[in-house]
């Protein structure tokens, strides 16, 4: 299992690895409003842990170059993590 850690929560979820991290609907308050990278409800910045994320794909590219400021962002309703730890906060 995967960990991911929501700092300005202060919960830690598991989830399977390999898994989009839109696993966490329901079990943080981030909104997940279209599930499909074009609204920007669900970007975050990760505080550690990027290398545990796969690449964005075309979707969250395209998501990001909207809503994003910086490369440090995700949209977590796109964004794979491989396995291992990934701390975000939004
Ligand atoms: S839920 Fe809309 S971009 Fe992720």
């Amino acid at each position: 299992m995967a960990e991911v850690e929501i700092k300005n929560e202060g919960k830690t979820v598991e989830i399977p690895d390999g898994s989009l991290l839109g696993e966490l609907e329901g079990k943080c308050a981030i909104l997940f409003a279209c599930k499909t990278g074009s609204c920007g409800s669900c970007k975050v910045r990760v505080v550690e842990g990027m290398e545990n994320l796969e690449p964005p794909n075309e979707a969250e590219k395209i998501g990001l170059e909207t809503f994003g400021t910086d490369s440090k962002e995700r949209l977590l309703c796109q964004c794979k993590i491989k396995k291992g730890k990934v701390t975000i906060e939004y």
